[in-house]
């Protein structure tokens, strides 16, 4: 099998990892791939929102399947046009893609289909969502974009100023351009929030293990919203009962909607969840997509051979396929650019990745110059290990962590801590499918 993946982050290297273990690889291609990946695969230059690029190179090298990660060329519809031309991908056609591109159309989905979700109204015109914002006269108040916006167009305002502050920067100053052109205001929801990432192949859907990704910049949940800073899998509080719950109100519905709309899904869908006090759980967001940190976490957990799931959701076979996991727990730390996730330097040389025996590291941010790694983006290294608990596995991750480092780099030190003051202690019995098995750990 010749695999391509599309993308050059974090993720990517994850999957990248994961493909290399299957016996049934014989070459793996990335685009454009970052310093990291160019040790395990062969990296072109080609952006991931080239469609045309990316279809011409996956039949240059005769790719048998182009898997592609990132949420732009999804959205744009890089998998119709490799299927077009002849070409198994891996992800969503940009029909089913629209769950996570418009976030208009994901709640009139979820309305239509009787999933749970915030309630919400939606605007292009700034002065009616301000006077909506004013009669309802609830806050938090929360007001998101309708496209993509890098996990940066969610505003969380505590006070009316806030909100319309929010509400006449997107919608007069353009502040996301046209992902910003229409937007969702929403109730706030209060709980725990969860990520579960499913695969589906348009008619099955089988949720992977469960994680809690750590969104804000900083310590405490202190900061602005990153695209995420660390993960701990699977989340301590997704009880059995709860994943039960999500597959019949949630992950069923979802599959089965989009079918029904002429949306076939195959891919992996993410599902943002809010477990709310009162034990209801509702969707706070859909990706098309594989999570970036959550992928990182996830995959070394991951005992059934990548290529075999890759063809049931291509084949839909999904049914058919035993899909396993380790019964064990994975944790990973993102080390970032000083600034990000605003303004932030690269080029910084990284030093200490020699010494790390202990985890794996997946590269987000770095290339390779003149044999030395040297940070080129907001998150740049991710920390990833895997235990027999939470606590271990976190343990092992700073452990290592702290032999890397570069000018301004930073990484949040409380990953995994602040679900015992959200939600006490563990409640029921955890879900967790897969038999124990050791963590090969590598660099
Ligand atoms: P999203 O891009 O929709 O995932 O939103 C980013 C983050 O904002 C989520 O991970 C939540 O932490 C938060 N968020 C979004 N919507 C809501 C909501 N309705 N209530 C509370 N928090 C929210
Ligand atoms: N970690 C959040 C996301 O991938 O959207």
């Amino acid at each position: 099998m010749k695999i391509l993946v599309v993308g050059g982050g974090g993720r990517e290297h994850a999957i990248c990892a994961a493909l290399k273990k299957s016996p049934k690889l014989t070459e793996l291609h990335c685009a454009p791939g970052n310093g990291g990946i160019s040790e395990t695969a062969v990296c072109h230059d080609v952006k991931a929102t080239d469609i045309s690029g990316m279809v011409k190179l996956a039949r240059e090298i005769s790719a048998d399947y182009v898997f592609v990660a990132p949420d732009d060329p999804l959205t744009l519809g890089m998998v119709d046009a490799l299927e077009a031309a002849g070409i198994s991908a891996f992800g969503p056609n940009k029909a089913a893609a629209i769950i996570e591109g418009s976030k208009v159309f994901s709640k009139g989905f979820m309305k239509r289909h009787g999933i749970p979700t915030a309630a919400c109204e939606t605007f292009t015109d700034a002065e009616e969502a301000v006077s909506y914002i004013k009669a309802r006269d609830s806050y938090p108040a929360v007001i998101k974009c309708d496209g993509l916006a890098l996990g940066k167009g969610v505003i969380i305002a505590e006070s009316f100023a806030e909100a319309e502050e929010a509400v006449n920067s997107i919608l007069l100053g353009g502040k996301f351009g046209n992902s910003g052109k229409e937007i969702v205001v929403e109730e706030y929801l209060d709980g725990s929030e969860v990520t579960v990432l499913a695969f589906a192949d348009g008619k099955t859907v089988v949720p992977m293990l469960s994680s809690i990704d750590h969104k804000r910049a900083f310590d405490g949940d202190t900061g602005l919203n990153t695209g995420g800073m660390g993960v701990i899998a699977p989340a301590p509080y997704y009880t059995e009962e709860t994943a039960k719950l999500c597959m019949e109100t949630i992950f069923e519905p979802t599959v089965r909607g989009l079918a029904e709309e002429n949306r076939r899904f195959k891919g992996c869908l993410y599902f943002g969840l809010m477990l709310m006090n009162s034990g209801e759980v509702r969707v706070i967001e859909y990706n098309c997509r594989f999570g970036d940190p959550e992928t990182q976490a996830l995959l070394p957990l991951l005992e059934t051979d990548l290529i075999d799931i890759i063809t049931a959701v291509i084949e839909g076979k999904l049914a058919e396929l035993p899909i396993k996991w380790r019964a064990e727990h994975s944790a990973c730390v993102v080390m970032a650019s000083g600034g990000y996730p605003e303004k932030y330097q690269t080029g910084f040389e990284i030093r200490g990745l020699e010494n790390v025996d202990g985890a794996c590291v997946y590269h987000a941010g770095t290339k390779l110059s003149g044999g030395k790694y040297l940070t080129n983006g907001g998150r740049v290294l991710n920390f990833v290990a895997v235990n027999k608990s939470p606590a271990l596995a976190l343990e092992n991750v700073y452990r290592e962590i702290e032999k890397v480092s570069f000018e301004k780099g930073f990484y949040r030190s409380d990953i995994g801590t602040l679900y015992h003051a959200q939600r006490g202690t563990m409640c029921g019995t955890l879900h967790h499918g897969g038999t124990s098995a050791q963590c090969t750990t590598k660099k």
